[in-house]
């Protein structure tokens, strides 16, 4: 039967302004790195996205190289939107992809080239049966391009009408400020900066989000639950089927340390003494600085998105609570 999403779909979300831009994002997005591939269920990974839409995401970010195999996550978003979004549709998804990371053999596959980027957006867009994405980022800094002509790709790739938006990930606060100064000077502005950020990672508070906000840039903070560590499911042991037990997975078993399990169950406490569950309260932890646009969160069932967009039902902390939690991560 055809998709129909839920008619109150934008009545449960809230949407914050990217920066000083047009564009207002939702709190909670989806990112498509795992579970999305040809190795995953194609099924799950389709009914986890009509569900975030009917529940107001209208996010979903992905690169080229997600899978695995490299391009796979976005071959099969590319066969839900033909399937499901069908109609004006697409006008209601802001769909993001990025390039900077190896995706294919030689000197032109990988890092920040204009020939790459702009031939890897061309993939991109084959693999989503799209003509343009709404934000395309350069994935990494490239020490070895001149910024200059990183950012002049971006710039002609939304004059080509590639893209609509342009945006920045893992760039240091100090190499954001230059490409945000050169991508200002051609006339392309930088919509958003997609930095690592939870409880577990917190450089970008020492100096990026400055950075950011003196720049009207809005942020998307990826990993928010550190992979899965920031939730339930590693307080007792490595389940089956979770990331870290896979070999394809980016959370190594070797990164469940007992050391980060004693912290996980002091917080979990805590959340539940705030009535939330560990992975909505740390999300909410991050949503509760304005300066954050939408957390990205990844979802490998329908019930982990559903707990982690209730969320948004408490994101107010306590200043007892907000030392609690730093006496936990000391
Ligand atoms: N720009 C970059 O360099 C970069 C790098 C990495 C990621 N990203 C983006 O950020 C997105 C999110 O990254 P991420 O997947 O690492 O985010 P995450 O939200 O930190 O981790 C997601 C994982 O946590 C577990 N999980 C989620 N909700 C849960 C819940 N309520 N209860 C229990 N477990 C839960 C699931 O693990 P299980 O699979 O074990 O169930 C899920 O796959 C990516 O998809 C991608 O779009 C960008």
């Amino acid at each position: 039967m055809q998709y129909a999403p839920a008619a109150n779909r934008y009545s449960q979300m809230t949407y914050n302004r990217c920066g000083k831009s047009g564009v207002q994002l939702p709190a909670v997005s989806l990112g498509l790195w795992h579970n999305f591939g040809s190795i995953d269920n194609f099924e799950n990974g389709r009914s986890i996205i009509r569900n975030a839409f009917d529940k107001g995401i209208t996010h979903f970010d992905l690169a080229n190289n997600y899978g695995p195999v490299p391009g796979s996550a976005e071959e099969n978003f590319g066969r839900i939107l033909k399937q499901d979004f069908t109609g004006h549709l697409r006008d209601e998804l802001i769909i993001s992809t990025k390039a900077g990371y190896t995706m294919w053999p030689g000197p032109y596959g990988d890092w920040g080239s204009r020939k790459y980027l702009v031939s890897s957006l061309d993939q991109s867009l084959r693999r989503m049966q799209l003509n343009y994405v709404d934000i395309f980022y350069s994935h990494r800094p490239d020490p070895a391009t001149p910024i200059e002509e990183t950012m002049g790709a971006l710039h002609s790739i939304v004059q080509q009408g590639k893209a609509l938006y342009v945006g920045l990930s893992n760039y240091t606060a100090e190499q954001t400020s230059t490409a945000v100064a050169v991508l200002k000077s051609l006339g392309t502005p930088c919509l958003i900066h997609q930095p690592k950020y939870s409880m577990f990672e917190r450089w970008v508070e020492n100096g990026l989000l400055d950075v950011l906000e003196a720049n009207g840039v809005g942020c998307i903070p990826f990993s928010p639950l550190a992979q899965g560590l920031l939730t339930d499911r590693y307080l007792n042991g490595i389940p089956a089927g979770s990331r870290a037990s896979k070999p394809s997975g980016f959370l190594q078993e070797g990164d469940v340390t007992p050391a980060k399990i004693e912290q996980v169950k002091k917080l979990n406490q805590l959340a539940q003494q705030r009535g939330q569950s560990l992975a909505q309260m740390a999300l909410a932890w991050i949503l509760k600085d304005k300066r954050i646009t939408t957390v990205l969160i990844g979802a490998s069932s329908v019930a982990q998105l559903d707990n982690n967009l209730d969320t948004l039902k408490n994101t107010v902390f306590t200043k007892e609570e907000l030392d609690a939690i730093e006496a936990i991560l000391k």
